[in-house]
């Protein structure tokens, strides 16, 4: 039987010890707060950052919410980030991405204050992930990571194949594979036998951003395989990278969209928002 891997069940069993930490950090007199800023009007971002401010009410952490006009300018976000750096009431701050176009989204990652980027977006956060020395999870491939764990599926050894080169999920996804002694391959767009490269997975990380990309002929029998992607399909419901109707007959465990990744990676940024307020009062 393949084992369909319950993102929202094991999220909610890592935001119950998450909620008892801010419980905990309360009776020290410590308030817990994530600031989220939004710029524009992208249908799918106002969904993530619902989703993310929900989750805080649930745990009680106090959110501050910037919504901000498609036109802000470079100077506004700045000096917004800068007036949330020099915030005590605020432990995390996440900008959702994309930006407007017309924004310069390295310069403003980079003015987050690195032990405010709970994102770990900050490339001092993501130096730290690469040599293995970081306070701050890369949210969704740590939300991965978690989820292996959960299901006792050992990583050392394996042969892991990430397919996705991206900042926010294939390269630090490919890291955390390597730390927990995978053996890891990327796969991208230039990449030449992906199939090939994909069947040899024992563990299959789709992180592409193409619906249905990964087929059954892709897999090999038995494999794990780890969907990251969301996608609208033609017929308007969310999809996945992966044809979960054909490959779920191969793995032998796999996770959904929706339901899968997506919990995990809000789990895992209130973790982290839990870890800013710890180091902002306690490691002072
Ligand atoms: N856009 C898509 N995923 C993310 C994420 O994890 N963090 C932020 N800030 N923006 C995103």
């Amino acid at each position: 039987m393949t084992k369909i891997i319950n993102g929202k069940e094991i999220s909610a069993y890592l935001k119950n010890k998450i909620k008892d930490e801010v419980a905990a950090l309360k009776q020290n007199n410590i308030n817990v707060g994530l600031a989220v800023i939004m710029v524009g009007n992208n249908p799918a971002s106002k969904v993530y950052v619902a989703n993310k401010e929900k989750a805080c009410e649930q745990l009680g952490i106090i959110s501050y919410k910037y919504e901000l006009p498609e036109d802000t300018t470079n100077e506004q976000l700045l000096e917004l980030i800068q007036k949330l750096n020099s915030d005590n009431n605020v432990n995390g701050i996440l900008c959702q991405l994309p930006l407007p176009n017309h924004l310069d989204e390295k310069l403003i990652i980079n003015s987050i204050n690195p032990e405010k980027d709970v994102d770990a977006f900050h490339p001092q956060n993501v130096g730290k992930i690469m040599i293995g020395d970081y306070d701050y999870l890369p949210c969704t491939p740590a939300g991965v990571i978690e989820m292996l764990n959960y299901e006792n599926i050992d990583i050392t050894s394996k042969n892991c194949v990430v397919i996705g080169r991206s900042n926010i999920v294939g390269k630090p996804m490919a890291m955390l594979l390597l730390h927990n002694n995978g053996t890891v391959t990327i796969c991208h767009s230039k990449t030449k036998n992906l199939k090939e490269i994909c069947r040899s997975a024992d563990i299959l990380v789709a992180a592409i951003g193409k619906p249905r990309f990964v087929t059954a002929d892709m897999v090999k029998p038995g494999a794990v395989v780890i969907d990251v992607g969301i996608n609208r399909c033609e017929d308007g419901k969310l999809c996945g990278d992966v044809d979960f109707e054909n490959v779920q007959n191969v793995a032998s465990a796999i996770t959904p969209v929706p339901g899968g990744v997506g919990p995990m990676t809000i789990a895992l940024l209130m973790k982290n928002t839990v870890t800013a307020a710890k180091k902002m009062n306690f490691n002072k």
